[in-house]
């Protein structure tokens, strides 16, 4: 089962996760560290989910439209919408806006 680190606050939050979650489901459904992971929409729409990945990016798919659009130029310092892709290997992510 793939790790979760979320670091938030200055502080780290560490789970173990089922292979191909969402994290903002796993959130919605009380099944990951709440409240330490940002989300509003769940849909790619707001931007609220906007993480760093610090680690793990290689693992995760490409960014869809969505994330394009939204994020525009954070994409390439590395910025994603957690509520827009699967984890199935070990993620570490910041959230700091
Ligand atoms: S929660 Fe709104 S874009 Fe991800």
């Amino acid at each position: 089962m793939p790790i979760v680190k979320i670091h938030k606050d200055e502080k780290c939050f560490e789970q173990h996760v089922e292979k191909n979650v969402n994290l903002v489901v796993q959130a919605g459904i009380k099944k990951f560290p709440f409240p330490h992971l940002k989300y509003k929409c769940g849909m790619g729409t707001c931007g609220t989910c906007a993480s760093i990945i610090i680690s793990g990016a290689k693992n995760i798919d490409e960014p869809n439209w969505k994330e394009i659009k939204i994020l525009k130029e954070k994409i390439k310092l590395g910025y994603r919408l957690t509520c827009q892709f699967r984890v199935s290997k070990d993620l570490e992510i910041k959230q700091d806006i």
